[in-house]
């Protein structure tokens, strides 16, 4: 009997996913029935977007395991009816992706790029920007995806720290974590980046308070997601040069309405939750090695802790 998978998401996404996961299916040698409609009491797993209009899991009374599209689980974790596992999306597509962003924006302000791009003078100022190892960087959450891009900085030299909510081990990056290391992570961030996700634990993690022990003139990188971030504080921050400029990529409204004061702020980037997408065939071989474990009765990866939310 071939296995039953649901593909549950925006029915755009169907004509990108659905050749790389029959290819990545065949390739592991599983019989499956891979299809956008399938009748919920013979699913055997759902491949899942957030923004699909499956909310309600009651009715899949057989299925093994949700294996979520997405980086972030924010919108179901708290879901009642979803009561099987709950696997995220940790693909190397994505992560290559959100390393190349983040390295972007930090040689931005790293190297004072905007200055240099923006200027029209005629004046021949010559400013040299420091090199990297005398730069701060602290990346707020030591993640698989924080700690893929604290490993590039590393690499191109960076004095990079990292914290987090438990205990880790980094090569070369100077490893804090929990309320007592927080303080040391913020006097140290030159430019701080965000890959943290959105659990009431982290709701405001940046706000006045923890703007404020930041060096003065800092930058802000947020990737992680919007409310991470007190907006009003930052707004004020940024107001009075205690935070120098803001690169945005994700909001609490998404898309940011168009009169929010991120917009017209000279000193804020928004970029529309581009940082990093999942792509298709990288990811397509992580929900497939999913199912393969979940049939042979290997633990699943990247399991969500639903009392942590991540
Ligand atoms: P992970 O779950 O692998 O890592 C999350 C990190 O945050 C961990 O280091 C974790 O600590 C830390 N953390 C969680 N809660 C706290 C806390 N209360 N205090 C301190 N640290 C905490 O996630 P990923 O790295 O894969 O992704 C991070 C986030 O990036 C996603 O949740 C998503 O919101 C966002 N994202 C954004 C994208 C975009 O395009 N903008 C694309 C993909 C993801 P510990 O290690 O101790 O558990
Ligand atoms: C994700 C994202 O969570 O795109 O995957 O933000």
């Amino acid at each position: 009997m071939p296995l039953n998978i649901l593909f549950a998401a925006r029915p755009e996404r169907w004509a990108i996913y659905e050749a790389p996961l029959r290819a990545a299916l065949a390739k592991a040698g599983i019989d499956a029935h891979l299809a956008q409609d399938i009748a919920p009491a013979d699913v055997d797993y759902i491949v899942y977007a957030p923004n699909s209009t499956l909310q309600d899991f009651t009715p899949y009374t057989r299925a093994k395991a949700v294996l979520n599209l997405w980086a972030g689980v924010e919108n179901i974790t708290g879901n009642q009816t979803l009561t099987i596992p709950l696997a995220r999306m940790v693909d190397p597509g994505l992560t290559k992706g959100m390393v190349e962003w983040v390295t972007g924006h930090v040689m931005r302000y790293h190297l004072g790029l905007d200055i240099d791009i923006l200027n029209r003078s005629t004046d021949w100022v010559q400013r040299t920007p420091p090199l990297a190892h005398e730069r701060g960087v602290v990346i707020f959450g030591l993640g698989a995806l924080g700690q893929a891009v604290a490993q590039t900085l590393v690499g191109l030299g960076f004095d990079v720290s990292g914290w987090s909510r438990s205990e880790k081990d980094v090569a070369g990056v100077r490893c804090l974590h929990g309320e007592d290391g927080l303080s040391q992570a913020l006097s140290r961030a030159e430019i701080a980046v965000l890959l943290m996700p959105d659990t009431p634990a982290t709701n405001n993690v940046i706000n006045a308070d923890t703007l404020a022990q930041m060096p003065r003139g800092a930058f802000i990188i947020n990737p992680g997601r919007g409310p991470l971030i007190d907006d009003d504080a930052l707004l004020g921050a940024l107001d009075d040069g205690q935070i120098a400029h803001a690169t945005l990529d994700v909001f609490r409204v998404e898309p940011l309405p168009s009169d929010h004061p991120y917009w017209a702020d000279p000193k804020v980037t928004v970029t529309p939750h581009i940082a990093a997408e999942t792509r298709a065939d990288t990811a397509s071989e992580v929900i497939v090695e999913n199912i393969r474990r979940g049939e042979t009765g290997a633990p699943f990866l990247h399991l969500v802790d639903r009392a942590l939310g991540y």
